[in-house]
C-alpha cells in the first residue's frame, strides 16, 4: 500500500506536475488534497495545450483514478469548465471524483477576496483572487457549503440562508461596489452545479483507503508550497490551507502511517507570487533573464514570478517539516550561461548569523542573505541523461544543495519534456515514456502532460 506525497519545498510553482507526470505510470490514483482553482499546471495534449487548476494531471492516463480530497477548495465552475474543455478533446473524465466533503468556493468568496485585497491595497497578500481565503474562513467557520449539499436543494437553502446575509454586510463593510448576493440566484446556480457533477461527488476518503487496502500505489499531489503553507510559511503572506506533507493526510484521507514516501519538490532557484518577504530576491537583469529562460509567468494570473537565488535557509525547515525522504530539482538548464551562480546558506539578522528559518515574517524582511558562490557553467545541459553529462559546475552546485537539504536529490530536471531528467542515485522515479513534443510522443497519438508551471 505505498502512498507517496508530492509537496513543494519552496513558494509554489517548483514543477510538481513535471515530478507527477514521471510517477503516474507508477500508481493508480491521484489525489489533490489542499488548495484549489488558485494552483495551476499546463497540461500538453498532442498538440493542444491548455491549464488545469482543480482536475489532478492524472486524468490524461487512463489507468489512473484522479481524486479531489476534501481539503480541497472547489470552484464548481471552474471544475465543469475543465471536465467540459477535457470531454471536448476526447479525455475520459469518468474517473474523477470530488469528495462530498470539499468545501465550494462561491461566488460571494472570489467577490470577499477581491474586496479584502483591495481594501489593503499595497499591503495585500497578492492573492490570486480566487476566493480560497474566505471559502477556508467559512470552512473553519462551520458556516461553509460542502459538496454533498449541491446534490440537497433543501440543505442548500438553509446554508445559504446563513451565510448569505453575513458575505454581503461584509462586502459593504469593505466598500465593495457590487449588488448584494440573492439566495435564490446562488441557489439555482449551485443546483445546476450540482445536477453537473453529481455522477462525481464521492466519498473519496474511502476510495483512497480502498485503494490503500488492495496494495494500490496512491501519489497525493501538493499544490502551492511549503513556504506558503498557513502554519509554516511567512504569516500573513501564505495560501490558507496546509501544502506540507501533514496536509495530505488531513486533505486527502490517509493515515500519517499510510505515507511511504515524501518527494520534495525544488527549482534550483527560486521564485515567488504575491507579496511577502523573499531575501534572496533579484531586482536587475540577471533576476529577469533567469525569469524569461525559466518562463517565469502565473498560469492562474499571468503575473511575472519574483525570481531570486536559491535559499538554503528555507530548505533545510521545509524537508524537517514534510520529513521528506528525497528531492527533485528542478529547471537546473534554466542557470546555464550564467558567470556565477549564488547559494544562499544563512542569514544575518539584527548582527547575528541565523541558519534556521524565522517563524516571524518581520524577521524575515530584516534577513540579509549570506551567499556562497559557485562558478556557472556556459553549456546547455537539456540532453544530460546521466550524472556525467552535467558539467562539473553544475554538479558542484547539485552536491551543494544535496548536503545544505541533507537528503538526497534524486533526480534532476534538465527540460519540460519527460525524458529530460537525469537520476542521481540510478533509481528514477519512473522511467521509458517520452514526454510531449518528443518524436516518439509524436509518433503516438494520445494525450501527455507537460510541466507544472502556474
Ligand atoms: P491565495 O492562495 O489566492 O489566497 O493567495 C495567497 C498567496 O499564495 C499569494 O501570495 C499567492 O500568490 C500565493 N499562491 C497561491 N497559489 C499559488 C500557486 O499555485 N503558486 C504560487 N503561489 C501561489
Amino acid at each position: 500500500m505505498p502512498a507517496t506525497v508530492i509537496v513543494g519545498l519552496q513558494w509554489g510553482d517548483e514543477g510538481k506536475g513535471k515530478a507527477t507526470d514521471v510517477l503516474a505510470e507508477h500508481v493508480g490514483y491521484v489525489v489533490r488534497y489542499q488548495g484549489g482553482d488558485n494552483a495551476g499546471h499546463t497540461i500538453v495534449l498532442g498538440r493542444e495545450v491548455f491549464k488545469l487548476h482543480l482536475v489532478p494531471s492524472g486524468v490524461l492516463s487512463p489507468h489512473i483514478v484522479p481524486l479531489i480530497g476534501p481539503g480541497v477548495v472547489v470552484n464548481p465552475a471552474t471544475l465543469i469548465r475543465e471536465l467540459d474543455g477535457l470531454v471536448a478533446r476526447g479525455v475520459d473524465v469518468s474517473r474523477v471524483r470530488v469528495a462530498r466533503a470539499a468545501h465550494v468556493i462561491l461566488p460571494y468568496h472570489v467577490a470577499l477576496d477581491r474586496a479584502s485585497e483591495a481594501r489593503l491595497g499595497h499591503e495585500g497578500i497578492g492573492t490570486t483572487h480566487r476566493g480560497i481565503g474566505p471559502a477556508y474562513a467559512d470552512r473553519a467557520l462551520r458556516v461553509g457549503i460542502r459538496m454533498e449539499d449541491l446534490l440537497d436543494p433543501a440543505a442548500l437553502r438553509r446554508g445559504l440562508e446563513r451565510v448569505v446575509p453575513d458575505a454581503n454586510a461584509q462586502l459593504a463593510h469593505l466598500g465593495d461596489p457590487g449588488e448584494p448576493f440573492l439566495v435564490e440566484a446562488l441557489l439555482e446556480t449551485a443546483v445546476g452545479w450540482g445536477e453537473r457533477l453529481r455522477p462525481h461527488i464521492a466519498d473519496t476518503t474511502a476510495i483512497v483507503q480502498d485503494a490503500l487496502r488492495a496494495g494500490e500505489h496512491v501519489l497525493l499531489e501538493g499544490a502551492q508550497g511549503t513556504l506558503l503553507d498557513l502554519d509554516h510559511g511567512s504569516y500573513p503572506f501564505v495560501t490558507s490551507s496546509s501544502p506540507v506533507a501533514g496536509g495530505a493526510c488531513t486533505g486527502g484521507g490517509v493515515g500519517p502511517l499510510q505515507v511511504t514516501e515524501v518527494i520534495g519538490v525544488m527549482k534550483a532557484y527560486t521564485t515567488r507570487v504575491g507579496s511577502g518577504p523573499y531575501p534572496t530576491e533579484l531586482h536587475g537583469p540577471i533576476g529577469e533573464g533567469i525569469a524569461a529562460r525559466g518562463h517565469e509567468f502565473g498560469t492562474t494570473t499571468g503575473r511575472r514570478r519574483r525570481v531570486g537565488w536559491f535559499d538554503a535557509v528555507p530548505l533545510r525547515h521545509a524537508v524537517d517539516v514534510n520529513s521528506a525522504s528525497g528531492i527533485v530539482l528542478n529547471k537546473l538548464d534554466i542557470l546555464s550561461g550564467l558567470d556565477d551562480v549564488l547559494l544562499c546558506v544563512a542569514y544575518e539578522i539584527d548582527g547575528a548569523r541565523v541558519e534556521r528559518w524565522p517563524a516571524s515574517a518581520a524577521e524575515v524582511a530584516r534577513a540579509r542573505p549570506i551567499y556562497e558562490r559557485f562558478p556557472g557553467w556556459p553549456e546547455e545541459i537539456h540532453e544530460a541523461r546521466t550524472p556525467d553529462d552535467l558539467p562539473p559546475n553544475a554538479r558542484a552546485y547539485v552536491r551543494a544543495l544535496e548536503a545544505l537539504a541533507g537528503t538526497p536529490i534524486r533526480l534532476v530536471s534538465v527540460g519540460p519534456e519527460r525524458m529530460q531528467t537525469v537520476a542521481l542515485d540510478g533509481r528514477p522515479l519512473g522511467a521509458g515514456r517520452p514526454g510531449p513534443g518528443s518524436a516518439a510522443d509524436r509518433a503516438a497519438p494520445g494525450p501527455a502532460t507537460g510541466p507544472a508551471a502556474r
